[in-house]
């Protein structure tokens, strides 16, 4: 079976490629609202018209809990406001608020690094930031990596060399993959390493990343001749 070659849960071959990877990226930014504004109380699940009623609501029925807020992100160069309690965290909001599904939930606590995000241009673990700290921020998810077909090199690299099993924590990885290319395009396998401490994968692909994302490397220097 080739490389790129998956068997389903129907026990039916199926081939990933960066073509599939790239539309379904494109069509999940694409989808991204301008605005996630549904003025539901997230305490009692009433709807409301407005913000102003809303937070009348609050005052009136829940005057010890702490209102929804709205949040400015430009998330893989579209601008988008959201309206999100204020403890979510970046991951949730992505996930559960603007429908990208990439950035992954593992520990939770800030150590594996599957959910990792660039923000203004630092990989940051969207776990552990909270949504309302990333006010006016720019984020780049493993969606823009995606659709984006400079990196094609890089996911045809870890298809080729496999460089996943469950594929849980691979966006997280090609995140950070990504982050190293950024600020060293020639990056050497012991500094890839140091660069990818902070990701954690469950079924033990370590030695492969490094080979597609040294091959990656090459090949886009190559393009860019
Ligand atoms: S889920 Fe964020 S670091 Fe593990
Ligand atoms: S491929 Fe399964 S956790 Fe890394």
């Amino acid at each position: 079976m080739h490389n790129n070659e998956k068997i389903n849960g129907s026990g039916k071959r199926t081939s990933f490629t960066h073509a599939t990877a790239q539309a379904q990226a494109a069509g999940s930014i694409e989808a991204i609202p301008a605005t996630v504004k549904d003025f539901r109380c997230p305490v009692c699940s009433k709807d409301f018209s407005g913000y102003p009623e809303l937070k009348q609501h609050y005052t009136e029925d829940h005057p010890d809990a702490v209102i929804p807020v709205t949040v400015s992100l430009n998330i893989n160069g579209k601008d988008c406001e959201v309206l999100i309690e204020p403890h979510w965290t970046l991951q949730r909001t992505l996930q559960f608020r603007l429908g990208l599904t990439g950035s992954k939930l593992m520990c939770d606590r800030g150590v594996c690094g599957s959910c990792t995000v660039i923000m203004d241009g630092r990989s940051v673990l969207s776990c552990s930031i909270l949504a309302v700290e990333c006010e006016g921020k720019n984020i780049q998810t493993i969606e823009g990596i995606a659709a984006n077909p400079k990196w094609k090199p890089l996911v045809d690299a870890y298809c080729k060399w496999d460089a996943m099993q469950c594929g849980y924590c691979t966006p997280g990885f090609l995140v950070s993959a990504k982050s190293i290319l950024d600020k060293n395009p020639h990056p050497t396998d012991e500094e890839i390493k140091e660069a990818l401490a902070g990701n954690i994968c469950i079924c033990g692909t370590y030695p492969r990343h490094s080979t597609a994302i040294m091959e990656a490397a090459s090949i886009m220097a190559k393009e860019g001749e």
